[in-house]
């Protein structure tokens, strides 16, 4: 059984904006599944109607085998949601909010601590427990916000862009907590507008651009479906070029990109034909001063399948460091 099942799901709002536009994807049990798109794609509408928050208006899905519009009790026992905002009390401390979402979950008393205490130590915020969220970095609210989110260990969890302005190490930290819930067996939908994160963390991802799924798969089989590798090559100040093109036209496409005393190969084979390449410009005698084996890239794909690049992807915020942090 699939864990999520979507099929032409549609969300429109007053005023006709369709911010899900009949999407349809299934997420299989165990798998980390990404969610890729710019702002304003309609990710967290989709989350919204998939963790019961939001009816869709048009189309269906099932959530860890229940309906989210006739069987929302069932899914909502099931599953574990770390929305974009999350609302953290700022005079609570981190053990207090997590022991209260243990309690509101019907979790043993007996057991409360115990459970509070490891959720806390596993997200890393054992030593700032006592001290109030207010007083947390951003990457420390997420990171409870997600402790929270696994009390009642759920089978399907929701991240909704868990990373996004974060510092790297907080990014990273809360990738190996991704890596190792689908190690146990969680299955995860994580949104994301980060290139590098749904490549790193998606077993499978759909790519979303103005409510609509434009392309999915694994992450190796979109790039491949793109385009094939480029040796990218800079000659030697001075070089012909016109007579450099040449040579390496009998590779690849047979029609290298040319700019300054840069050359841009496209390798029918790979890796594998670096070598003949290199020793054919060296045979004519040429220098080359640089070379770079470039892959194709998730933004070759969306760049393919929407005409656009993904924007505000890989620079997060910095965040600031200690104070009070405000609520948003
Ligand atoms: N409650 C709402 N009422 C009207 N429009 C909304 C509402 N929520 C979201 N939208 C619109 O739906 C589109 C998708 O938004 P959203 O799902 O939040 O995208 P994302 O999470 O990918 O950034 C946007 O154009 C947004 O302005
Ligand atoms: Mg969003």
């Amino acid at each position: 059984m699939a864990a999520i099942e979507v099929s032409a799901l549609e969300r429109e709002f007053k005023g006709g904006v369709r911010a899900v536009d009949g999407i349809d994807l299934e997420v299989q049990a165990g798998e980390v599944y990404g969610f890729l798109g710019p702002n304003g794609a309609g990710k967290t509408t989709t989350v919204r109607m998939l963790v019961t928050l939001l009816r869709p208006t048009a189309g269906s899905a099932r959530v860890a085998g229940f309906d989210v519009a006739t069987e929302p009790a069932q899914v909502r026992r099931r599953i574990g949601v770390a929305l974009q905002e999350a609302a953290l009390d700022p005079l609570m401390t981190g053990r207090e909010l997590i022991q209260l979402q243990a309690t509101l979950h019907g979790i043993a008393p007996r057991s409360v601590a115990d459970r509070g205490d490891e959720l806390i130590g596993r997200v890393g915020l054992s030593r700032a427990a006592e001290r109030r969220v207010g007083t947390y970095s951003g990457g420390m609210r997420r990171r409870l916000d997600l402790a929270m989110a696994l009390i009642h260990r759920p089978e399907v969890l929701f991240l909704d862009e868990p990373t996004t302005g974060l510092d790297p190490t907080s990014r990273l930290t809360l990738w190996e907590e991704v890596r190792r819930l689908r190690d146990e067996g969680t299955t995860v939908f994580l949104t994301t507008q980060y290139l590098e994160e749904a490549d790193q963390l998606a077993d499978r991802l759909g790519i979303i651009a103005a409510g609509k799924l434009v392309a999915g798969g694994t992450p190796a089989a979109l790039k491949a479906e793109v385009g094939r590798p480029h040796l990218d090559l800079v000659l030697a100040d001075g070089a012909d070029l016109a007579a450099a093109r040449e040579v390496v036209a009998s590779f690849g496409d047979r029609r290298p990109a040319s700019d300054g005393c840069h050359l841009s190969i496209a390798l029918e084979h790979g890796a594998a034909e670096i070598a003949p390449v290199l020793r054919a410009l060296d045979d004519a005698g040429f220098a080359v001063a640089e070379l770079e084996l470039k892959q194709p890239t998730l933004d070759d794909v969306f760049l393919e399948k929407t005409g656009e690049h993904l924007e505000g992807g890989d620079e997060p915020e910095p965040e600031p460091a200690g104070g009070p942090a405000v609520l948003g």
